[in-house]
């Protein structure tokens, strides 16, 4: 039987249309285009509109990437929704699914912060490998401005919302996932939060459930950035060393894109030149598991990446989770 490996042949992204600026964050908070731009790199994020759901963006940046992969919805054999912001709490992906009309897929949720869609992207890796699914339809999606406290000027300014995707196949004596390497520390993870917050209630003699909902973002934002600047270092050399690579093989280093002083510190760690970082937190701010997809698909199709390209990924977050994913783009 010949070994299965996976290509990574089309991929898609979508926005809302709503901007918010770092000079309309001032007039909500104490905060400056200056302090936001120094510390982050970022200049403007895009925020849901109150009719729109994860659902939807997601299923808008399915379809770019099912165009370009040249197949169909119904093609897809499995769909997996990197998100820590569903619609629903019992999971989007079924949802999603069926806006696409993606009758024959299995469809399922994976949470795992801003490591979501690296996560994501290795586990479909599994099931094709396995032989078990051909076609699998990966996205990264998050509406964070549901989350924020939009008061607190630690976390408001960092999130966006959006959503990527990319569609994965099957294809037979080849491998594009080149290696990869996934981490997790429960240890630390009180550094940032989106916790369930509830109150007791009695329900007989006995009984007492607790009930209450989540309550917004808090983030230990510099011991996550240390976290950051020295796992990510870390877990792309791993995954390096399983594809058998060097630093020198990577074409393109796409980080989650949470901010920009930590993209600068990893590629200088690495020795990997600024020309071959791709950015652009600056347009949408940190969009958590959507933030990697948004920018390769935005660099694909700027015609910066380029058939055969070798691109390496990596996510950090909440958990805390992190993961390293290197790939050669295209057929
Ligand atoms: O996606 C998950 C992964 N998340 C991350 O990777 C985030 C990692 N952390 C970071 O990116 C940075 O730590 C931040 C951007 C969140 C903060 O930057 P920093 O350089 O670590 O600033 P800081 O938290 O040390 O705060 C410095 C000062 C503080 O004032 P004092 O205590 O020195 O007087 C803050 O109160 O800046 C103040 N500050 C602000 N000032 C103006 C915090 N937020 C703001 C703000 N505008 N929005």
């Amino acid at each position: 039987m010949k070994a299965i490996g996976v290509s990574i042949i089309g991929c898609g992204s979508a926005a809302p249309k709503q901007v918010m600026t770092n000079d309309d964050l001032s007039l909500l908070v104490e905060t400056s285009d200056e302090w936001i731009r120094t510390r982050t790199g970022i200049r403007q994020r895009h925020l849901a509109t109150t009719d729109s759901s994860l659902s939807e963006l997601s299923a808008q940046a399915a379809r770019e990437a099912i165009a370009m992969a040249g197949l169909t919805p119904g093609d897809m054999d499995l769909i997996i929704l990197a998100t820590s912001t569903a619609d629903d709490l019992f999971g989007s992906a079924a949802k999603v699914q069926h806006l696409l009309e993606a009758e024959q897929a299995v469809a399922f949720d994976l949470t795992a912060a801003c490591s979501g869609f690296v996560f994501g992207l290795i586990t479909a890796a599994q099931f094709i490998r396995t032989g078990v699914y051909k076609n699998v339809l990966v996205i990264g999606a998050d509406l964070l401005s549901r989350w924020v406290d939009w008061s607190d000027r630690n976390t408001c300014v960092l999130f966006g919302d959006g959503a990527g995707a990319v569609v994965c196949q099957g294809i037979p004596d080849h491998d594009h996932l080149l290696g990869f390497a996934m981490y997790s520390d429960g240890k630390q993870h009180d550094a940032l939060n989106l916790g369930y917050h509830g109150t007791d209630k009695g329900l007989k003699e006995g009984v007492t459930i607790n009930q209450g909902t989540y309550q917004p973002i808090t983030m230990k934002g510099r011991d996550v950035y240390r976290f950051a600047v020295e796992k990510v270092p870390e877990v792309i050399e791993k995954a390096l060393f399983n594809a058998r690579l060097a630093t020198d093989d990577i074409d393109w280093l796409i980080l989650h894109q949470a901010n920009q002083r930590i993209i600068d510190a990893v590629a200088k760690r690495l020795k990997i030149p600024a020309q071959k970082v791709i950015a652009n937190l600056d347009k949408y701010g940190n969009t958590s598991a959507a933030s990697i997809p948004l920018a390769l698909d935005e660099a694909i199709r700027e015609g910066k990446i380029q058939s055969g390209d070798v691109v390496a990924t990596s996510g950090f977050g909440a958990g805390l989770t992190w993961g390293a994913a290197i790939f050669r783009w295209g057929v």
